[in-house]
């Protein structure tokens, strides 16, 4: 009978929300002038799903990412990552979080230039025990033969795939990505994406990303359209296409 119980819990404990945002607000201050970029922004996402955001450039995409990611404490409201609430979290508290959940493909590559492109993977050893081999990370993203340059001698595309594998290699349970397919042709474009549905739909990871690109919208679980810092719509998908359904 009890151990019936714990099953209970369990199955009831899958289906609880792993992100959810209560009335958060983003004011940022710049002299005189004040944007609010994000704007009471409430909704809540179950685990292991592949969530699309959208939205118009400045509606405020990168800056939900970044609170959610841990970056920056919002002004006001409640940010709770697997029933624990971060957002009155100081910058240690902060950096635990980050180390301990989450991984990030920013929109601006953000790798170490004085590093290798290896030693830019490997570099999440040091943070997540749970960490994955760099250099399969690499050769999943087709970067095997660049291992030992600098960032500096890459491309853009190339840059972004360096960062997508790095994010990877820590294996963290949330994975956020800003735009991490904006520079790359479509094939490797999809070969990213496939690398994101996987984690999702095989290793029960969650992933969000922020993207302009109408065509990932359609393999996502779920859909949130963000405009001028609120939520605009969130929407679920019930059978979404996979990467070599999608025309692109
Ligand atoms: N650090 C900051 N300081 C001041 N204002 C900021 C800062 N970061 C963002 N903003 C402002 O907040 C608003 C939302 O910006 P955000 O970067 O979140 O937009 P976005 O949806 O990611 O846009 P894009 O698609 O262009 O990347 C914008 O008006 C922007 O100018
Ligand atoms: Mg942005």
């Amino acid at each position: 009978m009890e151990k019936m119980e714990n099953k209970d819990i369990e199955v009831k404990g899958n289906d609880e929300a792993i992100v959810k945002f209560e009335g958060v607000t983003k004011t940022y201050q710049v002299g005189d002038h004040e944007t609010k970029a994000l704007d009471e922004v409430s909704f809540e996402l179950k685990p292991s799903k592949f969530v699309v955001i959208l939205g118009p450039s400045g509606a405020g995409k990168s800056t939900l990412l970044n609170m959610l990611g841990g970056l920056d404490n919002p002004t006001s409201g409640k940010i709770i990552v697997d029933g624990v609430d971060i957002s009155g979290y100081d910058d240690n508290g902060l950096a635990d979080y980050r180390a301990a959940k989450v991984g990030f493909v920013f929109q601006f590559y953000n790798l170490i230039p004085t590093l290798t492109v290896y030693e830019n993977v490997a570099l999440v050893k040091e943070i997540s025990k749970k960490a994955l081999d760099p250099m399969d990370m690499l050769e999943a993203v087709g970067l095997k033969d660049h291992a030992k340059k600098f960032p500096s001698k890459l491309s853009g595309g190339e840059q972004q795939r360096v960062s997508i594998a790095r994010a990877i290699c820590k294996n963290p349970e949330i994975l956020l990505a800003d735009e991490p397919t904006g520079a790359l042709d479509s094939k490797t474009g999809q070969v990213v994406l496939k690398l994101f549905l996987d984690l999702a739909r095989k290793h029960n990871k969650t992933i969000i990303i922020v993207t302009h690109n109408q065509n990932i919208a359609k393999m996502a679980d779920v859909v949130i359209r963000v405009k001028s810092g609120k939520i605009h719509s969130i929407e679920e998908q019930q059978n979404p296409l996979t990467v070599d359904e999608v025309e692109w």
